[in-house]
C-alpha cells in the first residue's frame, strides 16, 4: 500500500517525462499532483517519435496503466484537448486510461490574460512565466473563487464562469494591457465538450481505492523543487508545492502512503525563466551545454540557462523531499567535456556554506567548485552501470557520497531505452528507510 513519487530536484526539465515513461511499465497508475500546462514532459518512443505532455501523466502510452490528473493540478481544457488530439493521432484511446479529479481547478481564458498582463506590468522584474495562467488560477483557488472540473456537471456553470470572468475583467483594468477575449473564449468553450467526455472521478477515493486494491502507484511531479512556492527561489517560482509534500494535498493521500521518493537531477543544471541561478555559466561553457543538451523549453521553446550541478541546492531539495533514490539524467551531454565541475558550497558575505541562503535575489553567492576529469567517450552500447567509464563512475560516486542517496539509474540519451538501471533499482521493492 505505497505510492512512489518521482520529482525534479532542480529548476525543472530534469527529464521526468522520460523516466516516468520508462518506469510506467512497473506501475498500475501514474498520477500528476500539481502544476498544469506550464509543464512540458518529453517522451521519445520507438522510432524516434516525440511527444510533449503538458497535463497528461507520462504513463499514458501504457494502455494498462491508469493515468490520473489529480485535484492539485490546474487544467486548461484547450491545451488538454490539443494534447489529446495528438495522442489520438498516434493511435491511443485516451478515454480508456485517463481520469481527471473533479476537484482540479480550471484555467479560464482570463487567467491566461491576467498572467500576461501581470508579467508585462512587472517589466524587468518579471518571473519569466510560461503564461499558461498558472499563477492567477492558483490565486483564485486559494482565494476561494475558482471553478473546478466538477463544476462542469453543475447547471449553473455558465453563470459562475461569467461571474468570475467579470471579476477578472475588473482586475484587468489595473493593467495597461490590450487583449481580445472573444476568440479565446470561443475556443475554450468548444474545448469543454472534449473535457466533458473524459472520465471525471473523485480523485481522493479513486486513488485510495486503487491503493487498497494493491495497485502500484507512481506520483509524477512537474516543475522542480527549486520552483516550489514555499521553498524555491521566491518570487521566481511557480504557484504550487512541487515537493513531495504536494503529493498528499494534490492527490488526497495520507503521508503514511508515501514509499520511495525518486529524485531526478541532470548531471549539470538548467533554469528557464528569470531568477537566481548561482552556478549559471553565462558564457561559452553554458552555450555548449545548451547545444549538446538541446536545452530549449519544451513548453515555450525558450533557450534554457545552463550551468554546473549545484550540490547545496540538491542537498536542500533532498532534505525537503525525503529523497530515497537518485536518478541522474543527461549524463551523455557531458561526454566530451574535458573538465566537469560540481559546486560544493557557496561563498556569501565572506562565509562558506552548503545551505541555501534565505535570499539569493540581491547577492548571488559565489559557487565553490570541485573539478573532475571528463570521460571523453560515447556511452552508447553500455548496458551495465559497472561498465560505465571510470571517470564517470568517479563523478557519480562523488555525487552519492555528497548527497547521501544512492544513484539507482542514469539516463544516457533522450530515448526510452537509453537508461542504465543499477542492480538495486528494483523499484517494486521498498528499501529500508
Ligand atoms: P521534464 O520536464 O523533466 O520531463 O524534461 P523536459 O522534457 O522538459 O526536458 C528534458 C529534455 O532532455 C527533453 O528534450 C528530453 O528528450 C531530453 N532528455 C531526457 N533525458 C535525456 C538524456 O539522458 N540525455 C539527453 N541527451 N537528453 C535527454
Ligand atoms: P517541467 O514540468 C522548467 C518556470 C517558468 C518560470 C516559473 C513560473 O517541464 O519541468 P509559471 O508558468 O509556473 O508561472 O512559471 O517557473 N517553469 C518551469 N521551468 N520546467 C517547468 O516544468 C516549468 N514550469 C514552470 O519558466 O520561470
Ligand atoms: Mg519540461
Amino acid at each position: 500500500m505505497i505510492v512512489d513519487v518521482l520529482l525534479g530536484l532542480q529548476w525543472g526539465d530534469e527529464g521526468k517525462g522520460k523516466v516516468v515513461d520508462y518506469l510506467a511499465a512497473d506501475y498500475d497508475m501514474v498520477a500528476r499532483f500539481q502544476g498544469g500546462p506550464n509543464a512540458g514532459h518529453t517522451l521519445i518512443l520507438e522510432g524516434g517519435h516525440k511527444y510533449v505532455l503538458h497535463t497528461i501523466p507520462s504513463g499514458i502510452f501504457f494502455p494498462q496503466t491508469q493515468n490520473l490528473i489529480g485535484n492539485g493540478v490546474v487544467v486548461d481544457p484547450l491545451t488538454l484537448e490539443q494534447e489529446i488530439q495528438k495522442l489520438e493521432q498516434a493511435g491511443l484511446t485516451i478515454s480508456r486510461n485517463l481520469y481527471i479529479a473533479r476537484k482540479a481547478h480550471l484555467i479560464l481564458p482570463t487567467h491566461k490574460i491576467l498572467d500576461a498582463a501581470s508579467e508585462q506590468y512587472k517589466g524587468q522584474g518579471k518571473i519569466g512565466s510560461t503564461l499558461k495562467g498558472i499563477g492567477p488560477t492558483y490565486m483564485d483557488k486559494t482565494g476561494r473563487n475558482g471553478l473546478r472540473v466538477g463544476d462542469l456537471e453543475s447547471p449553473d456553470f455558465e453563470a459562475r464562469y461569467e461571474e468570475l470572468k467579470q471579476k477578472h475583467l475588473r482586475l484587468l483594468e489595473l493593467y495597461p494591457y490590450e487583449f481580445q477575449l472573444e476568440p479565446l473564449e470561443k475556443a475554450w468553450f468548444q474545448s469543454l465538450e472534449r473535457l466533458r467526455s473524459l472520465n471525471f472521478v473523485d480523485g481522493e477515493y479513486f486513488i485510495n481505492d486503487a491503493l487498497r486494491a494493491g495497485r502500484r502507484i507512481l506520483a509524477e511531479g512537474a516543475q522542480g523543487s527549486m520552483l516550489d512556492i514555499d521553498f524555491g527561489t521566491y518570487p521566481f517560482v511557480t504557484s504550487s508545492n512541487t515537493i513531495s509534500a504536494g503529493v498528499c494535498t494534490g492527490l488526497g493521500l495520507s503521508p503514511r502512503t508515501i514509499g520511495d521518493v525518486i529524485g531526478i537531477s541532470k548531471a549539470y543544471c538548467t533554469r528557464v525563466g528569470s531568477g537566481p541561478f548561482p552556478t549559471e555559466e553565462d558564457n561559452e561553457t553554458g552555450e555548449r551545454l545548451r547545444k549538446e543538451g538541446g536545452e530549449f523549453g519544451a513548453t515555450t521553446g525558450r533557450p534554457r540557462r545552463c550551468g554546473w550541478i549545484d550540490l547545496p541546492a540538491l542537498k536542500y531539495s533532498i532534505l525537503l523531499n525525503g529523497v530515497t533514490r537518485l536518478v541522474i539524467t543527461k549524463v551523455d551531454v557531458l561526454n566530451h567535456f574535458d573538465e566537469i565541475k560540481a559546486c560544493t558550497g557557496y561563498r556569501l558575505n565572506g562565509e562558506v556554506t552548503d545551505r541555501m541562503p534565505y535570499n539569493l535575489n540581491e547577492t548571488l553567492p559565489e559557487p565553490i567548485y570541485r573539478s573532475f576529469p571528463g570521460w571523453n567517450c560515447s556511452l552508447s552500447g553500455i548496458e551495465r552501470y559497472e561498465d560505465l567509464p571510470e571517470n564517470l563512475l568517479t563523478y557519480l560516486r562523488f555525487l552519492e557520497q555528497e548527497l547521501e542517496v544512492p544513484v539507482v539509474m542514469i539516463s544516457s540519451g533522450p530515448e526510452r531505452e537509453q537508461l542504465i538501471r543499477r542492480q538495486l533499482a528494483d523499484l517494486t521493492v521498498t528499501p529500508a528507510r
